[in-house]
C-alpha cells in the first residue's frame, strides 16, 4: 500500500505545503483553508482556490504517479492512499485510490447539499470570483477537507483498513506531520508490517521505518520500478 503527499506532485509543478517553498510559507492555513475561514468570507478562501483549481487542473501526473500505476498493474501496488486532492493518481492511470482529503473532482452547497463537477466550477470561475449554487446562490465549498473538518469516513476507515493489512506501507512525498493520516505507517508497523519512506528531507516518522530514502520521489520511484526488472 502506498501512501502519498504533496511531494509526489511538486514534480508536475505543483507546490507542496510544509518544504521552504510550500504554500504555507506564502499563506496562512487557517486564514484560507479552515472551515471557519470558509463560513466567515467564502470569497477570501476562493481567492486561494480559484488559482489552484487553474493550477491542479493544468497539471499533467509525473514519473512518480505514472510508476505506482505500473506497480499496481503488476499487482505489486493494492491501492495508493493519498492525501493530494488533484487527481494526478487517477489520471496517471491507479485504479485503487483513497482520496483521504478529498478532491477538487466535486464541490457542495452548504445550504442545499447539492454537488457539482469540476467542470461546473471551473466554468463559472471564468467569470467570477467565486462558484454559487445555481439553484441557492449561495457560495460552492470544495469537496476538500480544510483544517477543523472531519475526514470522509470511508476514506478513512479504508485507508486503516488497507494500512492494517499491508505488508510494506511505501510513504512517498509526505512530511507525515498531519494527523490522522500520519498514523497510518504506525498502523502498519503494529500490524507486523514494514514502513519505507521515500520523501526529500525529514519526516516525522523516519524514526519508525524500516527504511528511509532522502531523495526525489520520481527518480527514486523509476529506479523501483527498473530494479523490479
Ligand atoms: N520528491 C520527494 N519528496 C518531495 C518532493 C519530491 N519531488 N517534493 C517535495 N517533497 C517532500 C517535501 O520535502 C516534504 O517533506 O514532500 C513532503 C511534503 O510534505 P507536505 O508539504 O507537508 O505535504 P503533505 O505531507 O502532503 O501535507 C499533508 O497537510 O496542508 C495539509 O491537506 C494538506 O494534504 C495536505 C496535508
Amino acid at each position: 500500500v502506498v501512501l502519498t503527499g504533496a511531494g509526489v506532485s511538486t514534480e508536475s509543478g505543483i507546490p507542496d505545503f510544509r518544504s521552504p517553498t510550500g504554500i504555507w510559507a506564502q499563506f496562512d492555513p487557517l486564514e484560507y483553508a479552515s472551515l471557519e475561514a470558509f463560513r466567515s468570507d467564502p470569497a477570501k478562501v476562493w481567492s486561494f482556490y480559484a488559482p489552484r483549481f487553474a493550477m491542479l487542473t493544468e497539471a499533467e501526473p509525473n514519473a512518480a504517479h505514472r510508476v505506482l500505476a505500473e506497480l499496481e498493474r503488476r499487482g505489486l501496488v493494492r491501492a495508493v492512499v493519498t492525501q493530494n486532492i488533484d487527481l494526478l493518481h487517477e489520471r496517471a492511470g491507479s485504479c485503487e485510490v483513497v482520496e483521504v482529503h478529498g478532491s477538487i473532482r466535486s464541490s457542495s452547497c452548504l445550504a442545499c447539499g447539492a454537488r457539482y463537477p469540476l467542470q461546473e466550477v471551473v466554468a463559472q470561475l471564468e467569470s467570477r470570483p467565486a462558484p454559487i449554487c445555481p439553484q441557492c446562490e449561495a457560495v460552492l465549498k470544495p469537496d476538500v477537507v480544510f483544517f477543523g473538518e472531519l475526514l470522509p469516513v470511508a476514506a478513512i476507515d479504508r485507508a486503516y483498513a488497507l494500512a492494517g493489512d499491508a505488508e510494506l506501507l511505501l510513504v512517498v512525498g509526505s512530511a507525515l506531520e498531519v494527523w490522522p493520516v500520519a498514523e497510518l505507517p504506525l498502523v502498519t508497523r503494529r500490524a507486523g508490517g514494514s514502513v519505507a519512506i521515500v520523501n526529500r528531507g525529514s519526516t516525522a516518522l523516519d524514526g519508525d521505518a524500516d527504511l528511509k530514502i532522502d531523495g526525489s520521489a520520481g527518480e527514486t520511484l523509476e529506479s523501483v520500478l527498473a530494479a523490479l526488472g
